[in-house]
């Protein structure tokens, strides 16, 4: 930039010609102005290889459908996988290969389905830009025509419509797909049992004494002081094998002690608790966290994960937070030694929601 001595004018790189008083800038000093930079606006549309040759079109339909086809044989195959090696308990071979196919399957199924999808996009979709103006809720008639206009171009677009071979592949993949979750989540159970049955019962029946979570030792109903609380599992838990863990998440129970005037029975229950101690299931209602936090000068219950509160003096019924349902009640009764002894298995499901349990 050459400075101008001129009438305090500065001859700028442009061509412009600017005065320093119009800059702020005392005559003498060296001022540099850029041209502003301008929206340079969208590219020009270039047409791709898709849009003007019918066979490039043709091609890429049919990568489409093929990786969408692909994705319903992953799925397919992650369920026989599934079958043909199941899960043998101790053999620490049979969870690698079972693992390895059926993740194989998946894998390939979720692949064929994004890779497609994306193919389908960039390749046979329209690629125009367009601007969508955002309207107050709810629209008006002609808000909510220009609505069902725009489904109905977009169906015309992306030829979901007219391109029935991707249509086909791509309803065939999206209907097999969650079907390898589903054969996943039978395999939580083992196979030789009824998962529902499963669900809807704990270790604990008739007899089955309240024992210390770990260490199993009985628990009498003089060894409870009033506000105390414990936690309980049932006894013969500690000498199983098998299934200890799924056992003890089902069957775990908060014990506690309050003073008989405080609670306030459901018909039915009145013989439910012993001397003021009642016996719950620590598996909280929503999502199935250990309920662990009792607030003994309240008598509330709280679960920590979602602030779920239960009021132990009304059967445990919520009083808080996003559990839809009491926690379940284990009725106690004592033996002829004072042990505390349930008097039978929980008599409603324990824990979050099933699709036996809405
Ligand atoms: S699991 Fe208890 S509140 Fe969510």
């Amino acid at each position: 930039m050459a400075q101008d001595d001129n009438g305090g004018k500065d001859s700028v790189s442009s061509g412009q010609h600017v005065s320093h008083d119009a800059l702020g800038a005392s005559p003498g000093t060296a001022v540099i102005v850029r041209d502003a930079v301008q929206d340079p606006g969208l590219p020009p549309h270039r047409p791709r290889t898709t849009d003007i040759n019918p066979k490039a079109e043709k091609r890429a339909e049919r990568v489409v459908y093929t990786l969408f086809y692909l994705s319903l044989a992953g799925s397919i195959f992650a369920i026989a996988a599934y079958i043909a090696f199941p899960i043998i308990e101790g053999d620490s071979g049979s969870v690698r290969l079972n693992n390895m196919f059926v993740g194989l399957g998946m894998t390939l199924a979720l692949l064929g389905l994004g890779v497609g999808a994306v193919h389908w996009g960039k390749a046979l979709m329209h690629d125009h830009e367009g601007i969508d103006i955002r309207h107050p809720q709810p629209g008006t008639t002609e808000e909510r025509a220009a609505a069902i206009n725009v489904i109905d171009e977009a169906n015309r677009e992306s030829g979901f419509g007219r391109r029935t071979m991707i249509r086909n592949s791509l309803l065939g993949a999206l209907i097999v797909f969650p079907l390898p979750a589903v054969v996943l989540f039978r395999g939580l159970a083992p196979m030789d049992q009824d998962p529902v049955a499963l669900l809807k019962h704990t270790m604990w029946e008739k007899g089955t004494r309240l024992t210390h979570d770990p260490s199993g030792v009985p628990i009498k109903a003089s060894d409870l002081t009033l506000g105390s609380s414990v936690q309980v599992i049932p006894e013969g838990l500690a000498e199983l094998e098998h299934h200890k863990i799924e056992e003890k998440a089902k069957a775990a129970v908060l014990l506690m002690r309050l003073d008989p005037k405080d609670l306030n029975p459901l018909p039915g229950r009145e013989t439910w608790a012993y001397d003021g101690i009642v016996a719950y299931s620590k598996v909280c209602t929503h999502v199935g966290c250990p309920v662990a936090l009792y607030e003994q000068q309240k008598h509330h219950l709280l679960c920590p994960c979602h602030q779920s509160q239960f009021d132990v003096t009304n059967n445990c019924e919520v009083i808080f937070g996003p559990a839809k349902r009491a926690l379940p009640q284990l009725p106690i009764t004592v033996d002829s030694e004072g042990y505390l002894i349930a008097q039978s298995d929980f008599t409603e499901p324990v824990g979050p929601s099933f699709w036996e349990r809405a």
